[in-house]
């Protein structure tokens, strides 16, 4: 069987990155430019400013991964780009190079939806085993999906609000953290004490999620101890906030696995670089015999590697 080079983009958000990956698994070459320290000095992303600089960036970091990879595009079997969700601006710079090199080159153009990347970010060195159950968390989706076979995607459940990387980054602010808050209230949880009496959200049978109320409870248990002059502590507040997290979702993952009597686990998105909920779902996977999958941490935020990996199964199975 000859071997598969896809060259994934990725620019759904503040990062452009490019990737060569073989045979849906290896990752050969990977640049990502991220554009965070910009974005930093406005507090989040400013979708604008995120256009423009992927403009500005796309076809250096095509060049510069094929460069590292010391490839050229003949190599390239096919083309794979995030077509959304994301921002956008920032998506139809990524797509107008992809559907440009698909074009002037005469490769196949396969779309890649973000979160089947974030998912099979999981199959780079080792490969998924199936069926699995995807636990989700990123900066706009938290979610549990069940996988019965490659790109067979079913949704048993997933937050009715914000995701949890939305309420880590909303926290931060109360806190006075910088953008992005994720890293640095994990950081700090694991300075803090859990003496805040913050609610467990959505306690119930069900497989879905709400961070919203869990996040009010911070900004109201911050406001009323500024009303009485205290100050509040902030790696004690991170850490409550961080351990009821962590806690409803490992509680309604291994709940799930049990139900569905899956034995593989994976983890994907953002808040799968969290050290916190990282150290919990192995510990709670050796305990279960669960095996546990989660990416390097260069894998768990958005990058081009796992879009390739993906757009690997959508080549084969046609997609495109
Ligand atoms: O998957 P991602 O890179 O972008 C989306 O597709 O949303 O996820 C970004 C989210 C942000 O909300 C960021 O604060 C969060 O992941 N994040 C973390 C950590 N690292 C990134 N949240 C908690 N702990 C972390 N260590
Ligand atoms: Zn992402």
């Amino acid at each position: 069987m000859n071997d598969i080079y896809i060259l994934g983009i990725e620019s759904s958000c503040d990062e452009t990155s490019v990737s060569i990956v073989k045979n849906g698994t290896e990752d050969i070459a990977t640049v990502v430019l991220s554009q965070m320290d910009t974005h930093a000095l406005y507090g989040g992303v400013v979708p604008e400013i995120a256009s423009r600089m992927h403009v500005e960036n796309i076809s250096l970091v095509i060049e510069e991964c094929l460069k590292k990879a010391n490839m050229t595009i003949d190599d390239i079997t096919a083309i794979a780009v995030t077509n959304g969700p994301g921002l956008i601006g920032s998506l139809l710079v990524g797509t107008t190079a992809a559907l440009t090199l698909s074009y002037l080159y005469n490769k196949p153009l396969v779309p890649v939806h973000h979160i089947s990347g974030h998912i099979y970010a999981n199959n780079i060195d080792n490969k998924m085993e199936f069926p699995l159950l995807a636990l989700v968390v990123s900066g706009g989706h938290t979610e549990l999906i069940y996988m019965k076979d490659h790109y067979s995607f079913e949704k048993i459940g997933g937050t009715l609000d914000d995701a949890v990387g939305e309420a880590y980054d909303k926290v931060a602010r109360v806190i006075n953290l910088p953008y992005p808050g994720g890293p640095l209230v994990d950081k700090l949880a694991n300075e803090g004490k859990d003496i805040y009496p913050l609610p467990l959200p959505m306690d119930d049978d069900s497989y879905n999620f709400s961070f919203s109320g869990l996040k009010s409870a911070v900004i109201n248990l911050a406001h009323n101890e500024e009303q009485r002059g205290n100050i509040i502590n902030k790696s004690s507040m991170a850490c409550s906030f961080q351990n009821r997290v962590i806690e409803i979702i490992s509680k309604k993952t291994f709940k799930a696995l049990k139900e569905y009597n899956i034995k593989n686990l994976i983890v994907a998105g953002g808040v799968a670089a969290n050290s916190g909920l990282r150290n919990k779902l192995t510990e709670l996977a050796k305990e279960n015999n669960i095996n546990l999958s989660i990416p390097a941490l260069k894998y768990c935020t958005d990058n081009a590697t796992m879009i390739a990996a993906s757009g690997y199964y959508a080549y084969k199975k046609g997609i495109g």
